[in-house]
Order: structure tokens, then sequence, then C-alpha cells
């Protein structure tokens, strides 16, 4: 592609990219086409023998990603926990393309990696802990905490382990976590073969957080049986409900039985940049090892997840190798850093350069802004849904409300309620995901189906809220109407 060329249709996709942005809240927030019909407009084409002008292929490209797509950063957005992406990501995601650095060495990257490694430094800052956390980033919040587990397992597991592996130890390796933890606890301990069943799911309290009693009397009893404990999970913003484990005592339990201390903080934690919030992540300085990721609330596009780990040593002690053709120096000689050596990948792309940048350009003091309007605004969803009469607010921590629709005229008490309830939601969330106005997700608190709104998304104004729920009751009156059509 000559210069002129590059110019021209490079200008043309950051014209109809502007644009997009412009125009994001007047879109629907997802496309209500079918699989089928969606694999209809792409066409069935067979794969090119010959090359297409660029320009006639991206203008297509853009217009069918623009007019069949989920977009995340609509403001009415709030599904899952998946935020809008800063603009200066974006032409950093371009940036990091052109350079296109090999992160994994620092002999094929020397800015780049001295960025990430800023960047790592920089984020530790952002939530409080010691800049002298060290780390790696990863594609996201799985990647981000199985990169933690090892480093876990090489730091607490007998010390053969690696090299004569899991099924010569002769005790079973026990993780611990709360009831709420997302699944990718499950996903680690299967790969990497400690099977499911050393994990213990502990129960939560009426707050949903980890109760701490039982996860030290659990501990006590795996003792007593012969496991050897390695790890506990505490978790700093959980999926569903957004809420913060009591981490200063689980810190206090980690000391007590010489257990590695991880923070799920993939979420929620960037909320520790807020000062009144900070009292919620006391603890967080103990931590060992920390998940959080930029692509959630630091608004990075995807993909962006970061491993910070009190003493970065055991990252290299877990992941670094040296073949005979890498004939860079190691980590740490003569101050390089090698990123191959602190996580699961070798080639690495350059996903610091746009946390790095947005890092920059919002600064700490307009994430704290950022970040305090998205909890505000969740409050006024929880207070919207508490005041209105076929609402039922849930809970509402960090930016995580959820709540339920209840038919005015349903009965007041009983088993059969709740169940047509629980049936009557997850209709509704069904028809709204697919039907464009607003993109939620859902919960179940208390055995409770709840519809789930999780705001990362710096363009959803008060606004958008109130119209939400409209569209919430309105969709709601009509499931009804039909699901008692049904069982007349
Ligand atoms: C608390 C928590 N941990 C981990 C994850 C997994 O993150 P990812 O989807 O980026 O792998 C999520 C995703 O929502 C999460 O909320």
């Amino acid at each position: 592609m000559s210069k002129a060329e590059f110019q021209k249709i490079g200008y043309e996709l950051i014209d109809t990219i502007s644009e997009f942005f412009d125009v994001i809240s007047e879109k629907p927030v997802t496309t209500t086409k079918s699989p089928a019909e969606l694999q209809k407009t792409l066409g069935n084409a067979s794969l090119p023998e010959n090359g297409l002008p660029a320009e006639q292929l991206l203008s297509s490209a853009s217009k069918l990603l623009f007019d069949n797509s989920l977009f995340n950063g609509h403001p009415k957005f709030f599904g899952f926990i998946t935020s809008s992406a800063a603009p200066i990501g974006v032409l950093a995601d371009l940036l990091a393309a052109s350079v296109n650095p090999n992160v994994g060495g620092q002999i094929l990257s020397p800015m780049a990696t001295e960025i990430e490694k800023q960047t790592i430094q920089w984020l530790a800052e952002f939530i409080g802990v010691s800049p002298d956390y060290g780390g790696v980033l990863v594609s996201g919040g799985n990647m981000a905490n199985f990169t933690a587990f090892l480093a876990a397992r090489t730091a607490k597991a007998p010390k053969n382990i690696k090299e004569d592996g899991l099924s010569n130890a002769s005790n079973q390796l026990i993780t611990y976590c709360p009831k709420s933890t997302h699944t990718w606890i499950d996903k680690a301990a299967i790969l990497f073969g400690h099977g499911s069943n050393s994990v213990r799911w502990i129960p939560t309290d009426e707050s949903n957080k980890m109760d701490n009693a039982i996860l030290e009397q659990t501990i006590k009893d795996d003792l007593a049986q012969g496991h050897q404990p390695f790890m506990v999970v505490g978790t700093a913003g959980d999926v569903s409900t957004g809420v913060v484990d009591d981490l200063e005592t689980i810190a206090a339990i980690c000391k007590t039985y010489d257990l590695w201390f991880h923070i799920d903080g993939a979420y929620g934690i960037p909320a520790a940049v807020i000062p009144e919030l900070k009292e919620l992540f006391v603890g967080i300085k103990e931590a060992d090892s920390i998940a959080l990721d930029p692509h959630k609330w630091l608004y990075s596009p995807l993909e962006a997840g970061c491993t910070l780990v009190k003493n970065p040593k055991h990252l290299i002690d877990t992941f670094s190798s040296h073949p005979e053709y890498y004939n860079f120096s190691l980590t740490e000689e003569g101050g390089s850093v090698n990123f191959f050596e602190y996580g699961l990948q070798n080639s690495r792309g350059f996903r610091a350069l746009k946390v790095w940048l947005a890092l920059q350009q919002i600064g700490r003091s307009g994430y704290e802004k950022l970040i305090r309007e998205d909890i505000e605004l969740s409050e006024y969803f929880y207070q919207l849904a508490d005041k209105h009469s076929e609402l039922q607010a849930i809970t509402q921590n960090l930016s995580i409300a959820t709540m339920r629709y209840i038919p005015q005229d349903l009965a007041e008490k009983g088993e059969e309620r709740e169940a047509y309830l629980n049936t009557l939601n997850e209709a509704i969330l069904n028809e709204l995901q697919g039907g464009g106005q607003m993109f939620l997700s859902n919960a179940i608190v208390a055995e409770r189906y709840c519809l789930r709104t999780c705001i990362v998304n710096f363009r959803t104004t008060e606004k958008d809220i109130e119209e939400c729920i409209e569209i919430i009751v309105h969709a709601g009156r009509e499931i009804n109407k039909k699901l008692q059509g049904q069982l007349a």
C-alpha cells in the first residue's frame, strides 16, 4: 500500500469512526438479526483468489460492523462488565499495531517494554498499593487470575512440583474463594491439574461477602485432613452484585496460615481511587497478587487485563525459561525486563499503550470523577427502581444495581409467586437483550432471578437511566400479559 493510499483510506476510516462515535447513542444497542440473518448479510463468498482494493474492503467492513453489532459504548449498554472504549485507546491500538513491537522480549520492544513497566507501576499507584508491585499485562480477567494462580502455586506448593508435577504431591492443594467468585477459578483448577474438587466455595453472608469464620474453619478442617491449603481469593467487586469482601480479615487469615492472598479486583478495584471508598478496600496492600482489568472500569478497548504481584520474582520463578535460541540477557540483568518471563504468553502485543495513554489523558482525578459518576448513576437506577410500584430494587454496590419486575396484581406470597417472578424476569431479560433499546444481564440473588445493570460507561446520563426504567416496566407489563394469557 502506497503512502498516499494509506493516508487517503486512513483519513476516510477515521472520519467514519468519528461519525460512528457521534451517533452511537441514536443507534439500537444491538442488532435484532438472528445468526442466520447475519450469515446472510455477510454472504458466503469463498476465499478470494485475487486481492481486492483496500478502500472498498474497509468501507464495506465498516458498514457491516456499524450496522450489525452490539455496541458496548452505547449509553444504554449495562450488560456483564464491558466498558465503553475510550477513543484514545482506539487510536492507541492503531499506533501500537503500526510499530508492532513484540513485547515478549526487551530487545524486540525497547520503548514498548519501558512503557509497559511504567503502566504497571501506575496501575499499582492508581489503586493505592506500593509501586514496587510488579506484573504483566494480559488479555483480561481470566488470564490475570490464572497468572496469579500459577504464581501462588509456585510460591506455596512443595518445591518439587515444578519438576515432578502435581500427581506426585502427597497432599491435595486447596484453593478457597467466596461462592460469588467468577468462573475463572473453576477453569484454573481444572486446566492446571488441581481438579474442581480442590476449590472450596465458601458461603457468603447476608451482605454477599465471604463468611470469613467459615473460611477459617474450612482451612482448619482441611489441614486436619492432611490437605495443603495454598491460596485464598478475596473479591473486590463480585461479578453479580459488586460486593467487596472483607479483605483485611482475609489478609489476616492468610498470614496466620501462611497462604497466598489473591484479590480478584478485575472489575471493582479501580474504585479504590475514590477517597470516600478507601475503607472498602482496606487490606489490598497485603495482597500477594491482584487481578485488575483496564478493559472494564478503566475504559480501555478490549483486550487489557493486568496481574500485579507484590514480589514479582514469583512470576519469574513460575514462567521463565531460557531456550538456547534466545541470546538476550535475562530479566533484570542490566535493568532489562523480558515480559515473556512474567506470564503465559511468549510473543506479546503492545496492549500497554492504550492503557498508558488513557491514564495520562484522563489522569487520576479524571478517572476518580468518571468512576464516581458511574457509581452515582447506578445508585440513581436503584433509587428509581425502589420508588417504582412495579419494580423491586434488590442490591446496589459499586456500579452494579439489581432489581426485578413485579406485576401489581400478583399474589402477595408463596412459592408459586417466586417461581413465576423468576420465569417472568428471565423472559423480560431475554426480550430486552434482543430488542435493541437497552442491554442488561442477570444475577441470581438469594434464589431470585434479577435484572442486573453494571455501569462502566462514560456516555450514560441520568436521562438514559430514567428512560431505561420505563423500557423495563413497559417490557414487564407486555410479557406479564403474554405469560398470564398462556396460563389462563
Ligand atoms: C470479578 C471478575 N473476575 C474475572 C472476570 C473475567 O474477566 P474476563 O472476561 O476479562 O476474562 C470477570 C468478568 O466479568 C469478573 O467480573
